[in-house]
């Protein structure tokens, strides 16, 4: 049984190996450092939860519709977003193990072992040096506070350099003249994707600012990883979407959006408190506002969704480096001049959210051990995904008692019948019990039983995950009380 966080976390991780929900990648060879393949259920998870999301942005607002861009894009449209040269974080090595970090990781690991306020001053040393560049004073901060490498455990320190996060791959079958003129990079983010087809987009789908284009899928880093399962992988799935506005209403929309997203994430029926704001103090380039909505996962508060202000910096280098317009012409009167506001580039407010860190929040949160008392006094336990029911893998198992007196095939009726209405899973196998814990450990909310009473009356036993309470229902009454709960 999990005891503290940091084993709820292995615990977390091996519960979702063992359920085929995610498996390491290529594991037969040992695995590929921070790249993660998504099992059965896994990938039934993420899929409910994107199309959670896809729904709630671009169904449910008029304002916002979606894309689905290339993974590889023209190279330039990586150095006019500021990529080539900004996507770097300051890294250094422990000369004796070779080892390299993320100076903010290295530090904040450090400042986990401090007492709180130890630990917090160090922190905000930290942030103030960041948002300076100053690299010189990050290293004598790690010198001043005898920062130990974890594999060496020596102070024996390389400068610290800027590394570029983005993966490069050669394109084409032709040599060209010059060896960059082949590369082209795997996309580190969505969001380009979508500042490329403002325009395509705007007209062709007719929208008025302010309007939203929607996006999920692939992005790829070269991050330097400290064993965090998805928290934090090279190869990721990002959902993002990019709302286009006048300039001059983006701190009004910012405003709207970081409300607007915190909701979202409530919805799903998770308590207020494992989620908070973090307002950013070092911006990245392209940022005016930003901040984070963090989410208490087992090992900590982390980013679980950026909001930021973009201000028109990428349709600006856009137009700047593509020499194309991309601009858009606003008809609505402006009441300070009595005319048209005429011609601009839009300003962005863009929502940004890892669909694997969203996989992770959800998984982390449903995850319980819990210790069952028993009638005779005695006690039992058993491991439960209290998965929203919405986005569980399955929503309903359909369970014979046992395997004969005609009950399998009255149970395959009832599967044909509710199979087509959401996901369903029939069982045979091994006991009751057995088959009701294997259900509540992948997260499946409702099973009903077939039994010999079913034979008389046409009710079934439906059985509760969360409380585990039973009850009678009348067969023709299942597809409608499952769906009442996951809609
Ligand atoms: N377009 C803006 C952008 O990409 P970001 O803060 O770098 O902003 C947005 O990333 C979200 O993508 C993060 O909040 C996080 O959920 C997710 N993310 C970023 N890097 C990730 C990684 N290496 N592994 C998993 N998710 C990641």
């Amino acid at each position: 049984m999990a005891t503290n966080d940091n084993n709820k976390f292995q615990a977390v991780i091996a519960h979702a190996k063992e359920y085929g929900f995610v498996f390491p990648s290529s594991e037969i060879y040992d695995g590929l450092s921070a790249v993660y393949d998504y099992g059965p259920w896994g990938s039934e998870l993420k899929k409910n939860i994107r199309d959670y999301w896809w729904k709630s942005m671009t169904q449910l607002h008029e304002n916002i519709v979606g894309i689905d861009a290339a993974i590889f894009m023209h190279p330039t449209t990586w150095k006019a977003s500021g990529h080539v040269d900004n996507f770097s974080d300051p890294m250094i090595d422990n000369k004796d193990s070779k080892k390299r970090y993320r100076v903010d990781h290295l530090i904040e690991a450090h400042a986990e072992t401090l007492a709180k306020e130890e630990g917090e001053a160090l922190l905000s040393s930290m942030d103030r040096l960041l948002s300076g560049d100053d690299f010189a004073g990050l290293k004598k901060l790690i010198g001043d506070n005898k920062i130990k490498c974890s594999v060496s455990g020596t102070c024996n320190w390389t400068d610290i350099r800027q590394f570029n996060l983005m993966f490069k791959t050669e394109f084409g079958a032709t040599v060209a003249e010059k060896e960059e003129d082949n590369i082209v990079y795997l996309r580190p983010e969505t969001a380009q994707g979508i500042f490329v087809n403002f325009l395509n987009v705007q007209k062709t789908a007719r929208m008025k600012i302010p309007f939203g284009i929607a996006q999920t899928g692939k992005a790829f880093r070269n991050e330097i990883v400290a064993r965090q399962f998805i928290f934090r992988m090279r190869e990721f799935e990002q959902m993002e979407m990019q709302f286009f506005v006048r300039p001059g209403t983006e701190g009004a929309w910012y405003k709207f959006w970081k409300e607007e997203r915190l909701k979202w994430h409530l919805s799903l029926g998770i308590p207020a408190e494992k989620y908070r704001y973090h307002d950013h103090i070092k911006l990245a380039h392209y940022a005016k506002e930003a901040c984070d909505i963090e989410f208490e996962f087992p090992i900590g508060f982390k980013e679980l969704e950026g909001i930021h202000s973009r201000g028109d910096y990428d349709l600006s280098q856009h137009q700047l480096y593509s020499k194309k317009k991309l601009q858009y012409y606003d008809n609505d009167i402006d009441p300070a001049t009595g005319k048209p506001y005429g011609n601009y580039v839009p300003c962005v407010v863009e929502t940004s959210i890892g669909l694997d860190r969203m996989f992770l929040s959800v998984l982390s949160y449903a995850y319980e051990e819990e210790t069952i008392s028993k009638e005779d006094g005695g006690s039992d336990s058993r491991v439960v995904l209290r998965l929203p029911a919405k986005l569980a893998p399955i929503k309903l198992a359909i369970l014979p008692l046992t395997k004969k007196d005609g009950l399998p095939e009255i149970a395959r009726t009832i599967m044909n019948d509710c199979q087509d209405e959401f996901y369903c899973f029939y069982e045979e196998k091994d006991a009751i019990g057995k088959r009701y814990r294997r259900m509540d450990a992948i997260g499946t909310p409702f099973c009903i039983t077939v039994d010999h009473q079913t034979k008389e009356d046409q009710t079934v036993t439906i059985r509760y995950r969360d409380t585990m309470t039973q009850e009678r229902l009348p067969v023709n009454k299942v597809i409608e009380l499952v769906k009442g709960k996951i809609r």
